[in-house]
C-alpha cells in the first residue's frame, strides 16, 4: 500500500509553503481559514493569503488564494471581522461583510503597513483603494494587525506588535485609526522579537472576567533559562499574560510574577483565535522558522506546512492563579487513531502527533511527520 504523509484531519495546504493561520473566522454559515503561503515554494518566500472553508472544523476544501502582492508588498498576518451590519460601508445595504486586516510588508524597503480588505461572500475579495489604514516606515517592523470590538470606547480597538511591544489602536470607522496605549513585556518576561499578538476577554472558571493577550515570539537564547521547567526551551514559541483591558491598553495582573507559555513543546507558533464564534477557538502552526520545518519529507508530496487541530480555550483559576486551559475543540475519533497514556492523551492523526496533558494545562505539541499506509 501507498505510504503517505499527508494527515486526515489536521489542515495542510493543497500545495507550496504553509506558515502561519490568519483571520480564522466563521462567517455565513461556514468557518473560513486564511494562512501565509507561497503556492510556488516548498520554504518560506513570497507571501499570499490561500484560503480554505469548512464546516466542522475537520474537513476542509481548499479555495483559491484570496490576497496577492501587489505593489505596496507582500501579505504578511493578520484578522478578520464580521461586520455584521455593514456599519464599515464596505458591503451592500445592510448585509453582513467580512473585513481581512493583514500587513503589507515591502520585501525591499522592509517597510511594514497596516491595510483593509473586504468580501461579502467570501469567495471574492477586495483591497481597500486607500491603503495603508496605518501607514509604516521603512526597515520597521509593525505587523500582524488583530481588530476586535471595544466594548468599553465603543467601536474597535486593533492591536499590532512593533518589535518588542504591543500598540493598541481604537477606532469607530476601521479605516482611521488612534493609538491608544502600548504593552511593554515585564521584566520577568521571555524577551526577543514579538508576532501576531492576539487578545481576548472570557469569565474564568470563578466567574471573574479576564483578559489574556498572546504574543509568538522570537526568543533570545539569552532568555532561555527563563523558560519553565516543563517547557522545551526553543526559539520560537508562544507567550501569555494574564489582566484586564481597560479600552485603551492591556495591564497583566500583579500576581503574574512567571513565564507562561500556550504550548510547552517545540512545534506551536503564530496562534490565533477565530472571530465571530461564542467559544475561544484557537488555531497554530505546528512549525516555526528552524530548519525542522523548512525540511520535511513532506517535500515529495509537494507541500510543507501544517495547522494544529483547533483547541478550545478556557481560562482557569488555579491555586497558582489564573492559566490557560486547552481541550481539543472535537475529537474525530472515528478518523483519527485517539489513545490515551497513564499521563498524556495522545492524538495521532495518521502521520501526526499533538498531546494534550491530561489535565489540559501543559500541552507539548511537537510534530514530526510519519510516514501511513494507504
Ligand atoms: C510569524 C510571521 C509574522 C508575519 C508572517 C510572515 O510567523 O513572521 O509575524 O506576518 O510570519 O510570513
Amino acid at each position: 500500500m501507498e505510504k503517505k504523509l499527508r494527515p486526515k484531519v489536521h489542515f495542510t495546504p493543497q500545495k507550496g509553503w504553509m506558515n502561519d493561520p490568519n483571520a480564522p473566522v466563521f462567517f455565513k454559515g461556514e468557518y473560513h481559514l486564511f494562512y501565509q503561503h507561497d503556492p510556488d515554494a516548498l520554504v518560506w518566500d513570497t507571501m499570499h493569503w490561500g484560503h480554505a472553508k469548512s464546516k466542522d472544523l475537520l474537513h476542509w476544501e481548499h479555495h483559491p488564494i484570496a490576497l496577492f502582492p501587489d505593489e505596496q508588498g507582500v501579505i504578511y498576518s493578520g484578522s478578520a471581522w464580521v461586520d455584521e451590519k455593514n456599519e464599515s460601508g464596505f458591503g451592500k445595504n445592510d448585509e453582513p461583510v467580512l473585513l481581512l486586516f493583514y500587513t503589507s510588508h515591502h520585501m525591499q524597503t522592509k517597510r511594514e503597513m497596516q491595510c483593509l480588505a473586504y468580501t461579502t461572500d467570501g469567495e471574492h475579495f477586495t483591497k481597500y483603494e486607500k491603503n495603508p489604514i496605518i501607514p509604516g516606515k521603512e526597515h520597521t517592523p509593525a505587523r500582524d494587525p488583530q481588530v476586535l470590538k471595544n466594548p468599553i470606547l465603543g467601536g474597535y480597538s486593533l492591536i499590532l506588535t512593533r518589535e518588542t511591544v504591543v500598540e493598541f489602536y481604537h477606532s469607530t470607522d476601521f479605516v482611521s485609526w488612534e493609538k491608544t496605549g502600548e504593552f511593554a513585556l515585564p521584566e520577568y518576561a521571555l524577551r526577543g522579537m514579538i508576532e501576531c499578538p492576539c487578545i481576548f476577554t472570557t469569565k474564568a472558571s470563578d466567574g471573574v472576567e479576564k483578559t489574556v493577550l498572546m504574543l509568538s515570539m522570537d526568543v533570545s537564547e539569552s532568555e532561555f533559562s527563563k523558560f519553565p521547567k516543563e517547557a522545551v526551551a526553543h526559539k520560537r514559541t508562544m507567550q501569555y499574560f494574564v489582566g484586564t483591558f481597560d479600552g485603551k491598553e492591556f495591564k497583566v495582573d500583579e500576581q503574574q510574577k512567571e513565564v507562561l507559555l500556550v504550548d510547552y513543546g517545540p512545534d506551536f507558533y503564530a496562534g490565533t483565535i477565530f472571530a465571530n464564534v461564542s467559544d475561544t477557538i484557537l488555531i497554530a502552526w505546528l512549525g516555526d522558522f528552524s530548519e525542522g520545518a523548512h525540511a520535511t519529507p513532506t517535500e515529495k508530496e509537494g507541500f510543507r506546512g501544517i495547522q494544529c487541530l483547533p483547541r478550545k480555550l478556557t481560562v482557569r483559576k488555579t491555586e497558582n492563579g489564573y492559566r490557560l486551559h486547552h481541550a481539543f475543540w472535537k475529537v474525530p475519533q472515528d478518523e483519527v487513531d485517539y489513545r490515551k497514556t497513564q499521563n498524556e492523551e495522545l492524538l495521532i492523526d495518521g502521520c501526526v502527533t499533538e498531546i494534550l496533558r491530561e489535565d489540559g494545562f501543559l500541552p507539548l505539541t511537537s510534530y514530526t511527520p510519519i510516514e501511513r499506509e494507504g
